[in-house]
């Protein structure tokens, strides 16, 4: 008998998917794992300057230095299928959130939110772009995600009954 097919899929998108949504990724990864949920994971940008791509340096080190690795993972923009093969599809800001709009199909059944909605008192708060400024804005990064992802692991689990 195959494993059973996790309930949920869930994608975290950014602009360039090299820097915010990976770390999501990884962050997610690791809390789900540790938690116990059986979950598919992946990211993508809604633009594709950076297809093909792995993750910014600065996002590797700081995944790393909180013991993620994110090394291996590469960028891909967003497509069609994604709307109906993942349940969660997750904003890490407006914009990213107004780009996945913008590229849903009629068809959607994902669920389209933003990665601080899962936390308590911080809806709609977006997850700032550290990609021009400097490695401390990759740290602010990691704790805003990590905690996120926290929370929407501790959703879904819940979900699940
Ligand atoms: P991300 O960051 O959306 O968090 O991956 C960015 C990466 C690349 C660019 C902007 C933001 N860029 O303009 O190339």
């Amino acid at each position: 008998m195959s494993p059973a097919k996790p309930t949920h899929a869930v994608l975290f998108v950014c602009l360039g998917n090299i820097c915010r949504s990976p770390m999501a990724e990884g962050a997610f990864r690791e809390a789900a794992e540790s938690a116990g949920l059986s979950c598919t994971v992946d990211s993508a940008g809604t633009a594709a300057y950076h297809v093909g791509n792995a993750p910014d340096r600065r996002a590797i080190a700081t995944a790393r230095a909180h013991g993620v690795d994110i090394a291996h993972l590469a960028a891909r923009q967003i497509a069609i299928e994604d709307f109906t093969a993942f349940t969660h599809i997750i904003a890490l800001d407006n914009a990213n959130l107004e780009g996945i709009k913008a590229h849903a199909p009629r068809n959607t059944t994902a669920q389209i939110s933003m990665m601080m909605d899962a936390v308590e008192g911080r809806a709609g708060e977006q997850v700032k772009d550290p990609y021009y400024g400097d490695e401390e804005g990759f740290e602010v990064t990691w704790a805003d995600v990590s905690v996120a992802a926290q929370a929407w692991v501790e959703k879904l689990l819940a979900e699940s009954g």
